[in-house]
């Protein structure tokens, strides 16, 4: 089927500067943790990947292991770019990762030279791409030295596997460390990716100062946390919703809790007055800190984009707002 995307495509998202280098991102980005995989719908997939497209959103975000199965999000993706999205790849900002099990052995995981390599290979056959917009070390590796995994993503760009690297879920002072070894060979750490959240502000404490003092772009993930932050959830636990199919088994400790969904409750209020869902008064939120790049989301349906995509008409919290959020959030 033929896909031409939207005229109107760049008419109403906001780039944004990648800390201090070329790139700009779009306010939202589009992640393929869920609902891309094997075992999802791929006609839903394009739905969404295109409807994205088609309102501006330039940046997907994948890694190795999305599925599932673990590399079933890429090799959609990949299916995805043949059909659909080809034709605009130098439109597209296109990322990648490796840190998390892939395969088994000792060479599957964590931050060395040989697995990074050997999966960002593996990565590009799955889309069938020459090279990756963004490539990141997923996770910082305890037993590596550090300069082995940033010599890896020196290599990867010089190598041509990617244009741009940075890292993900690295502390600050791993990430000042990060970045001064980048720099040093030549190759500067251009995001980070953190989660960030109205119930997950890690990040407040020290690594936005960093990235500021860095010039590094910030990328937060599961700005909803995981859809606990909209409204969906206010009465239960819908079967289809990602809490409802994978039952307790949400990561990074996220649980349908009582207590959260009373805040939520009160947090849905205060989004009304300012005339937005509480999906858009979580992203604009995210969004409000300058070293923030871009939010980035997940979808398992077109509505969700749009809903996240008109969170940008009303992006300003005077203080009295942020006030009461802190207070609800206490
Ligand atoms: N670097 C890392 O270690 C790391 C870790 C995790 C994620 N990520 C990246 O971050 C991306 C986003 O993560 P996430 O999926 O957790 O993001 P999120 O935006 O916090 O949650 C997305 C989920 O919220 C629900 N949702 C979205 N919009 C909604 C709306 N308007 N109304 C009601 N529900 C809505 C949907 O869940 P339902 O299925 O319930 O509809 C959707 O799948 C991932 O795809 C990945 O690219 C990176």
């Amino acid at each position: 089927m033929d896909y031409y995307a939207a005229e109107t495509r760049y008419e109403n998202m906001i780039y944004r500067r990648c800390g201090r280098s070329g790139l700009k991102l779009p306010s939202i980005t589009l992640g393929l943790w869920y609902n891309f995989g094997g075992i999802d719908s791929f006609e839903n997939a394009r739905a969404v990947v295109r409807r994205a497209f088609d309102l501006g959103i330039t940046h997907f975000d994948l890694a190795n292991n999305y599925g599932p199965p673990p590399g079933s999000a890429e090799e959609n993706f990949g299916k995805l770019l043949r059909h659909d999205l080809g034709p605009y790849r130098d439109e597209l900002i296109i990322s990648s990762k490796a840190g998390y099990l892939m395969w088994p052995g000792p060479y599957g995981e964590w931050g060395s030279r040989k697995y990074l390599v050997a999966s960002l290979d593996q990565s590009l056959k799955r889309m069938h791409l020459e090279y990756v917009d963004i490539f990141y070390s997923h996770r910082p590796d305890p037993e590596t030295p550090l300069e082995e995994t940033m010599g890896a993503l020196d290599f990867i760009v010089r190598s041509g596997r990617a244009l741009y690297v940075g890292i993900s879920s690295y502390n600050p002072e791993q990430t000042r460390q990060a970045a001064t070894i980048l720099r040093n060979l030549g190759t500067p750490c251009v995001i980070h990716q953190p989660r960030y959240n109205m119930f997950d502000r890690w990040i407040e404490d020290g690594l936005l100062d960093v990235l500021s003092e860095e010039s590094i772009g910030c990328i937060g993930f599961s700005p909803l946390c995981q859809g606990i932050l909209t409204d969906k959830y206010l009465d239960g636990v819908p079967e289809d919703s990602r809490a409802g199919k994978w039952k307790d088994q949400l990561t990074w400790g996220d649980a349908v809790s009582t207590e959260r969904i009373a805040r939520v409750a009160k947090l849905n209020e205060l989004a009304k007055t300012r005339g937005q869902s509480m999906a858009q008064m979580a992203i604009a939120w995210v969004l409000r800190h300058k070293e923030m790049s871009s939010a980035l989301i997940g979808a398992s349906c077109v509505s969700h984009i749009e809903d996240a995509v008109a969170a940008l008409t009303n992006p300003d919290f005077d203080t009295e707002e942020l006030k009461a959020i802190d207070s609800i959030l206490e």
